[in-house]
């Protein structure tokens, strides 16, 4: 039978908002994918049957347990919507492999965690594995770096990877309202998490930005070798402030290419006003990709959602309908190696200081005078005439310096007796 007439059974696990959209979009779309032929979901699983879904699943078979969906004789494909970067999935996706079955997945926590063990799994198997929706959700970011840009030398990419978070640092700067009062609300209104480690901590940024890395350097996954600072530091103050300098704050997530190694951060930066990654509010994201010939694409969209997470589900099971199989990490899995890490000192940044000092003479030439025994130079100096907690608030900003040194004249700054509080740094985007 040709691949246009062919009827490709799908098994899908996780029903929520990602597993429930994809059921919509098959229905809506049965004839979605260029190659011809029909996907047809034939069988489910999820945590609760008896569960209340928008989505009727009367006609399909039920398995309580992933695994023995992935296992199944009756599907071709099997699309992993349960998320976790162990337990039921890993399990369920090793075993579809394992069974020679196309795997595709929104799972970023189980690709940048154990990419490296299941692209090996996939390749003894000749099949693939594909997870576009784990990145960005509706934009095509794991495309337009493994795919439209393969040929390419990559530089940098940089962006905007959590929607949660961006959209907490909007509500803040649009509202004036506190950190912990936003992600409140944000709760209640189904944006963020009951438990919100994994977007405010910069954890669910950083599983992104290293597959993107691994894609765009030719390596692993290597998520244990993440930087990563979340936004829970992050106050009005230093939103009103960096406004102030011409800045907004956002999460940034980072991954570049220096003297060989590799950087994967994730920490909150400054961008100007009218850069556009400081323009991506609300619940968007945006992402910069810089290469030697290309040089900068910018894409920016909706980075989760049923509608474009499903879309970009769809788009992987139309792939693997077609017939593509690609290494999954652009190379032979055997030859995909960590790629060496980085030094602090080959970080050249420039950052925002927020300190607040005693209101009295001599403060700012010590504050100076230590900067420039580190030879960092100051590039502007703001000073607000509020006085909080018994101090004045000044902030300063630097000129580009590698960061451990910067790192020893705030600490330095920290321990003067005129500074009342431990300074506040945040860096100033590379862009
Ligand atoms: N939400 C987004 O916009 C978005 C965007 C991009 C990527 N993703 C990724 O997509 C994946 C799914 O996210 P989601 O937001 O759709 O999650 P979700 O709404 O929490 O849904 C998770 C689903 O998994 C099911 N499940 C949990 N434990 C299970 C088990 N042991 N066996 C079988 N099924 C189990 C749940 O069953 P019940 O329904 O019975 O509870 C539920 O249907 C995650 O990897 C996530 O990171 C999500």
């Amino acid at each position: 039978m040709s691949r246009a007439d062919k009827t490709w059974r799908i098994g899908v696990a996780g029903l929520g908002t990602v597993g429930g959209g994809l059921l919509r979009f098959l229905a809506d779309e049965p004839a979605f994918a260029p190659a011809g032929g029909r996907a047809e979901v034939v069988g489910v699983s999820a945590k609760s049957r008896s569960r209340k879904r928008d989505v009727d699943i009367s006609q399909l078979a039920w398995f309580d347990d992933p695994v023995a969906l992935a296992a199944s004789a009756e599907i071709d494909i099997f699309v992993e919507l349960i998320g976790g970067s162990d337990g039921p999935a890993k399990a369920a996706v090793e075993t579809a492999l394992k069974h020679g079955k196309p795997v595709v997945t929104a799972n970023k926590a189980l690709i940048a965690e154990h990419g490296r063990e299941l692209a090996a799994l996939a390749e003894v198997q000749g099949v693939p594995l594909l997870f576009e929706a784990a990145v960005m959700g509706g934009v095509p970011a794991v495309k337009i770096v493994r795919e439209a840009l393969v040929g390419e030398d990559l530089i940098s990419i940089a962006g905007i990877l959590n929607g949660t978070c961006n959209y907490i640092l909007t509500e803040m700067e649009r509202a004036g309202r506190d950190f912990a009062d936003v992600l409140a609300e944000a709760q209640r209104l189904g944006y963020a998490e009951a438990d919100p480690t994994m977007d405010i901590g910069g954890f669910d940024a950083a599983h992104k930005i290293t597959i993107l890395a691994a894609l765009a350097f030719g390596g692993a996954p290597d998520y244990a070798a993440a930087e990563i600072e979340g936004l829970d530091q992050i106050e009005l103050q230093d939103i009103r402030l960096a406004h102030d300098l011409g800045y907004r704050i956002k999460l940034v997530a980072s991954a570049e290419r220096i003297d060989g190694g590799v950087s994967v951060r994730v920490h909150p930066a400054l961008a100007p006003l009218d850069h556009p990654l400081a323009q991506a509010n609300g619940a968007l994201n945006a992402l910069f990709i810089e290469g030697r010939r290309i040089g900068r694409i910018f894409v920016q969209g909706p980075g989760a959602g049923a509608g474009p997470t499903a879309a970009a589900v769809a788009a992987d099971i139309a792939d693997v309908m077609a017939g593509a199989v690609r290494p999954v990490f652009q190379k032979p899995a055997a030859d995909i190696q960590l790629a060496p890490g980085l030094a602090g000192s080959q970080h050249l940044r420039r950052a925002y200081v927020r300190l607040l000092v005693r209101d009295e003479p001599g403060v700012i030439a010590a504050v100076s005078e230590t900067l420039a025994e580190e030879n960092v130079s100051i590039d502007s100096f703001l000073q607000k005439p509020v006085h909080d907690a018994g101090g004045v608030p000044i902030v300063l900003t630097t000129h580009a310096t590698p960061e451990p040194l910067l790192q020893r004249a705030i600490d330095r700054i920290g321990a003067l007796p005129q500074v009342l509080q431990p300074p506040r740094m945040i860096r100033i985007a590379r862009v």
